[in-house]
């Protein structure tokens, strides 16, 4: 990996094996975009890519020039109101009402590794072999204004990583009303847009569209990154698919409001940008005072779509989730949501609990109703001390119980709520985001408190880190089920209300910061009523999270593999539940449940006793068989194969590091009569390996599995003969293929 500066065209160009990165300080001296994709030769001068012409009813820089134009040129970080009329990066209100800015190259360094974003999720390095980072100066002059870009080329993997940071060294406060994290000029609309979005207990299903001239964008504006859209997008070439083709992907390190937006002006141009969300933004930096956008991270792809996911799974796995856990095997839990809701008591829990270490589960997690007057929905949150009526021993007694069977203790916490019926809300009503003399809005009957005040994220800190220190407490699930209303801070002055939902998200990342230093051993797990923060600002704090309050299989089918677009297989939650399922009322057979559950973190969200014997023997097989496969099904390298957006059946694999075990999930949605011969082509495999097929009972090189498939026909193909089982609907597999040496098989 390298970072050129070449002075006499003044272009930057950052590379390593994959990809090319450059850009050249223009004539005006703002920062011009030249090109990004794959990897070319490096080179004195490419400042033949800055087209300019005369063009009618252009506005042009120059007195007496009729063709520098920034409508024309593609940049680095435009400005509003300049002669480009296209959507800005940066936007900035001075105390004269003008929202003009100009900012020009001043400086730059090249750093060795990456440095830390204060107070903010980032990816980040181990040791500075493994990065480089580019910081240019920018400088408007008349306000006095800095701006750093940073650019971060990683040795491997075709990522580069962006953020900007703002400074006033001005003598007058100004108002940041735009200040996007990255802004990339492509010199064509030759793309489709892909984008995880959806509902709650829908999210993230792949929805594709062409890019057209205008504005195309997904946003969120709930105060979190939201169950509708991820901060995530997809430019795809048309004719690129899951395993060829140019691609890249854009990603936004943050849980709060975002935008990310495409916008396609009349010359072919495609400009991305990428970050906080404008809508309802207004920074105000004082004299002195900085402000750092988040981080976005752009992936190019030459080996289309699953080349993509692949490198962002390795960089959000490795180097964006932190901490003692990031490469451990994830514990098996059992949940009581589902098993109870809030109908328990602390013997209930203990039975749900012994059943679950009998048949080999790890983990045991207490979800909402264990504290305060909490046994329904309208009452508690807020008072994080446990209910003696229902934990006569506090947490401590429950979570000794649980420790002395065998298991690890988990507890559910919603941090960042309240509501009315609770002795926080009595003892300080004025703690929630509310603007006064205005309605009050609730979600669930709960109400969002203002995490923009560090008193009252210490306080929440405080009584968490009280439980924590108190009880053996090894897993904590932190919920947050509602979207934010009416923001606005009674502590900050009329000028800075535009900052709350910001301000907000930080307090969120530094309440998460402090209990994830203090008690490093805990495993987080994050949650917005399932995936409605499922974010990769989450990934840095909690190496998993939810992904879904929908827990049914063939609904987790789309959920899942839109997930793994962008997030490791590690980070996905995905618990096996009771049937029919309490989403969608469907009866699905368990080993399908279990056998989609695999492919993220696994664990059971039901009371085991009430099932059947028979199947107390299939959970204790998949819990075993979990045991033995999952730091390759959490941690292998992971293929889609078939899409559930597509067809009936859904494929895809992950293969082991030394490609000598792979493992395929395959679900067929209906059941099909006299259905086709059927083959799927595997991916990954070492082709001169030969695997065993555990279920084909077959013998096959890595290349037969590749290229001529894997024969995936059943009985659906004609009739069933009479030793076999008839297929029916919602029928699944999981193949293990391991690598033999010849002549191994009996
Ligand atoms: C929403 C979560 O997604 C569920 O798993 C569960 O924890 C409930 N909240 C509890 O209120």
């Amino acid at each position: 990996m390298n970072i050129i500066y070449h002075k006499s065209s003044k272009t930057f160009h950052l590379f390593n094996d994959e990809i090319s990165y450059i850009m050249i300080i223009m004539q005006n001296g703002h920062l011009g975009q030249l090109y990004f994709g794959k990897r070319i030769h490096d080179k004195e001068d490419f400042s033949y890519l800055l087209e300019v012409s005369q063009r009618p009813m252009g506005s042009y820089v120059f007195e007496g020039d009729r063709t520098f134009s920034l409508e024309y040129l593609k940049q680095e970080y435009p400005v509003y109101g300049s002669t480009d009329y296209r959507h800005p990066a940066v936007e900035i209100l001075q105390s004269n009402g003008s929202r003009i800015s100009d900012f020009k190259f001043q400086s730059y360094v090249i750093e060795h590794g990456k440095p830390k974003l204060e107070g903010l999720p980032a990816t980040y390095t181990e040791d500075d072999s493994e990065a480089e980072t580019l910081i240019v100066d920018l400088l408007d002059e008349v306000t006095g204004i800095r701006i750093q870009l940073l650019y971060t080329i990683f040795a491997s993997g075709g990522i580069i990583a962006r953020s900007s940071r703002f400074y006033n060294e001005g003598d007058e406060a100004v108002h940041l009303l735009q200040a996007m994290s990255l802004s990339l000029d492509l010199p064509d609309y030759d793309y489709e847009w892909v984008q995880l979005s959806g509902a709650w207990s829908r999210e993230r299903h792949v929805k594709v569209r062409r890019l057209e001239q205008g504005i195309q964008a997904v946003d969120s504006m709930r105060g979190h990154s939201s169950h509708e859209h991820n901060p995530f997008m997809v430019l795809k070439r048309p004719t690129a698919d899951e395993h060829q083709g140019e691609v890249i992907g854009f990603s936004l390190i943050y849980s709060g409001n975002f935008l990310i937006q495409a916008e396609v002006d009349t010359h072919t141009n495609s400009r991305v940008l990428v970050g906080i969300n404008p809508a309802g933004f207004d920074w105000k930096l004082d004299v002195n005072e900085s402000f750092q956008t988040p981080e976005a991270v752009m992936v190019y792809s030459g080996q289309g779509l699953n080349g993509m996911s692949q490198t962002f799974h390795r960089l959000y796995q490795k180097r964006l989730a932190r901490g003692y856990w990031r490469d451990k095997e994830r514990p098996i839990l059992n949940n009581n949501w589902e098993a109870t809701y809030f109908d328990f008591t602390e013997e209930r829990l203990v039975e749900i609990a012994k059943k679950a270490k009998e048949c080999g589960v790890e983990l045991f997690v207490l979800d909402d109703g264990w504290f305060g007057e909490r046994c329904n929905d309208r009452a508690g949150l807020g008072d994080w001390v446990a209910n003696p009526k229902r934990l006569a021993n506090g947490v401590v007694g429950i979570a000794e119980k649980i420790e002395k069977l065998g298991m690890k203790f988990g507890l559910w916490f919603e941090p960042e709520m309240v509501n009315k019926d609770s002795n926080l809300y009595r003892e300080h009503p004025d703690w929630i985001i509310s603007v006064p003399g205005r309605n009050k809005s609730h979600g669930r009957y709960q109400y969002v408190l203002d995490f923009s005040r560090k008193e009252i994220v210490d306080h929440i800190y405080n009584m968490m880190a009280k439980i924590l220190s108190e009880a053996k407490v090894s897993y904590i699930k932190w919920d947050m089920n509602r979207s934010i209303t009416e923001c606005f801070s009674k502590e900050l002055p009329a000028d800075r209300q535009g900052e709350v939902f910001h301000r907000y998200i930080l307090g969120v990342y530094d309440l998460y910061e402090r209990l994830t230093s203090t008690f490093p051993e805990v495993l987080f797990e994050s949650c917005a009523s399932g995936g409605g923060r499922f974010d990769p600002g989450m990934l840095y704090y909690a190496p998993q999270g939810w992904a879904s309050d929908d827990s049914d299989a063939v609904e987790r089918l789309k959920i899942q593999y839109g997930t793994s677009f962008c997030y490791p297989i590690s980070s996905i939650g995905s618990h096996v539940s009771v049937i029919p399922n309490h989403q969608v009322y469907r009866n699905t057979p368990l080993h399908t449940r279990a056998n989609v559950a695999y492919f993220g973190t696994f664990g059971y969200e039901l009371d085991l006793n009430k099932l059947t014997e028979n199947e107390i023997h299939e959970v204790k097989a998949q819990i075993n068989f979990m045991k033995k496969y999952r730091s390759i099904l959490q941690f292998g390298t992971f293929y889609r194969l078939k899409s559930p957006f597509e067809g009936n059946e859904t494929v895809w694999m992950v293969v082991s590091e030394d490609k000598k075990i792979a493992i395929v999930g395959w679900y067929r949605t209906l059941n099909v009569v006299n259905d086709a011969y059927r083959r799927v082509q595997l991916k990954g495999l070492n082709p001169d390996y030969r695997y065993k097929n555990s279920l084909n009972k077959t013998e096959n090189y890595g290349d037969e599995l590749m290229n001529l498939g894997l024969i995936t026909t059943d009985v659906t193909a004609g009739e069933v003969p009479s030793d076999q089982k008839p297929c029916t609907d919602f029928e699944s597999r999981i193949y293990i293929l391991e690598a033999v040496e010849q002549g191994d098989w009996k």
